[in-house]
């Protein structure tokens, strides 16, 4: 039966650890079958911007012996209002897989309803579970582990958020979020992740508060695509959660700070902390590729 990856509660605990343990193999370069996808075909649908999603599997399909074939929404007859699942039915008999970015996660779900193939979520409105693959494996180089581990997101809870969320539960390491009134997790997220009964959520309004012994600090843009009309509304209730050197002053002195990317540099976050000593977000960029190969060949193979 073909698995998809439209969220990160579709791989178990000991799933994440195998693909954790082959992303570091494959980075090391300890890559024993080298191209395991020959002779297969990965597509790519993009409805929204992307620099890393679109390029880290573009290469990593390169390289574990697949093709990518990158099918621009605008060009397909899905953007002249094919259905997704005649689509997805069609796609099913050329393709092995298929990586896409969408606005609604249902786009995702219904896709992958019709769809024979594995589906990849490359972020929706509701979840971001690759970026998360990426900010486990750098967590865990740079502390040697994940489980116990608090980490601390400051800022606009969104899909990268959420998708930590679903994260904390599934390993075990405590998530503080400090986010302004209004802006917390919803309820439905909180509650998909209640019975995987580990980790440990806890909201807070207070930036200082959640960065206080915090071995990661995590934040994201606070205006994600598609929500631009909100834009001034959102950057005037966040602007007291940006994450700067004085926030960095009340974390423990060898926490890393982690940023999906792209950042509004002197929003959400500061260029010296961005650039400064504790910073790992270009590690974790790279990551994305090293654990998107480990997903791909998990589930194409
Ligand atoms: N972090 C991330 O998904 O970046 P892109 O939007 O550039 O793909
Ligand atoms: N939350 C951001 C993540 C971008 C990678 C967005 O959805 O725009």
């Amino acid at each position: 039966m073909k698995r998809d990856f439209l969220r990160l509660t579709d791989l178990s605990s000991d799933e994440i650890g195998m693909l954790m343990d082959r992303a570091a193999d494959m980075k090391a370069g300890r890559d024993a079958s080298n191209c395991p996808l020959i002779g297969k075909s990965i597509g790519l649908i993009f409805e929204k911007s992307s620099t890393r999603t679109r390029v880290s599997f573009e290469v990593g399909i390169y390289q574990l012996g697949a093709q990518p074939i990158y099918l621009n929404p605008k060009e397909i007859q899905l953007g002249r209002g094919e259905t997704i699942s005649d689509t997805a039915k069609v796609l099913s008999r050329y393709l092995d897989g298929i990586v896409i970015r969408t606005y609604g996660h249902e786009r995702l779900i219904e896709f992958a309803n019709n769809a024979s193939i594995p589906v990849i979520n490359g972020l929706s409105d509701l979840y971001h579970p690759c970026q998360t693959l990426a900010d486990l494996l750098t967590i865990r180089e740079k502390k040697g582990r994940i489980e116990g581990i608090r980490a601390a997101y400051i800022g606009d809870v969104n899909n990268v958020t959420n998708s930590l969320i679903e994260a904390s539960a599934i390993l075990g390491f405590e998530l503080v979020i400090a986010c302004p009134e209004g802006y917390e997790p919803s309820y439905e997220i909180l509650d998909s992740v209640r019975d995987k009964g580990k980790g440990n959520i806890i909201i807070v309004g207070d930036p200082a508060e959640a960065a206080g012994k915090a071995d990661v600090i995590y934040t994201d843009v606070w205006v994600s695509m598609g929500q631009e009309s909100e834009a001034e509304t959102k950057k005037d209730r966040l602007r007291g959660y940006q994450v700067n050197s004085s926030l960095l002053g009340c974390a423990k002195k060898d926490t890393i700070v982690l940023h999906c990317l792209p950042a509004h540099r002197g929003e959400e976050i500061t260029d010296d902390v961005i650039d400064g000593p504790n910073s790992a977000v270009f590690d974790q960029a790279e990551n994305r590729l090293h654990t998107q190969k480990a997903l791909l060949e998990f589930l194409v193979r």
